[in-house]
């Protein structure tokens, strides 16, 4: 089987729209914390649930497979490469601790305020950064190699998974969230 490599970076540029929704929910939330109000710690928990079962575990192996074909076949444009794989397990660990911090909050278990804050800013501005690095230097290396004629690649261990919130069905669990998202876009 073969995949459209334009395809699949209209998808990664999706994801990031996406996953940019959640950062702003997060960090609304986090700053409530921060003021000493009460936050949405449901909602905390779906965005971070989420987090763990699609953009970490679908859209960074996408790119990963994506970045591994522009390095074979373009490793003029592969320089800087090695830090990739890093950032995305970097990414995945710090969403894992701001997500065990929240469902330890929800147990009934005393986790220091400001932990969770500084968890959560940690995890925001690092994802913000490495979306962006994406945005406007590794995507576009990808345009590139596809503008140079390299557009279909082998989809053998490529992951494809629905978005289970944003895709065309959305899970049981995640109802909620996106509840929440729609209010979000009719409020403005
Ligand atoms: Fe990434
Ligand atoms: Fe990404």
């Amino acid at each position: 089987m073969n995949k459209n490599a334009a395809k699949v970076l209209a998808e990664l540029r999706e994801d990031h729209r996406n996953m940019a929704l959640m950062i702003n929910l997060l960090e609304r939330e986090s700053n409530r914390i921060y003021e000493g109000l009460e936050p949405d710690y449901e909602l905390l928990h779906d965005v971070m649930h989420y987090m763990t079962v699609y953009p970490d575990a679908v859209h960074h192996p996408k790119e990963d497979r994506l970045y591994a074909e522009l390095k074979a076949f373009r490793p003029d444009l592969s320089t800087g490469f090695e830090r990739i794989t890093m950032d995305h397990r970097h990414i995945a660990d710090l969403s894992i601790k701001l997500r065990d911090d929240i469902a330890s909050i929800n147990a009934g278990n005393p986790v220091r305020r400001n932990a969770v804050v500084a968890d959560a800013l940690r995890y925001v501005n690092t994802l913000r950064g490495h979306m962006q690095w994406e945005e406007l230097d590794l995507f576009r290396r990808v345009d590139e190699m596809i503008r140079s004629g390299h557009n279909v690649f082998d989809s053998a261990n490529f992951i494809h998974e629905a978005d289970p919130v944003f895709g065309p069905e959305v899970e049981e669990n995640f109802g909620r969230l996106v509840e929440t998202i729609r209010e979000e876009a009719a409020a403005g």
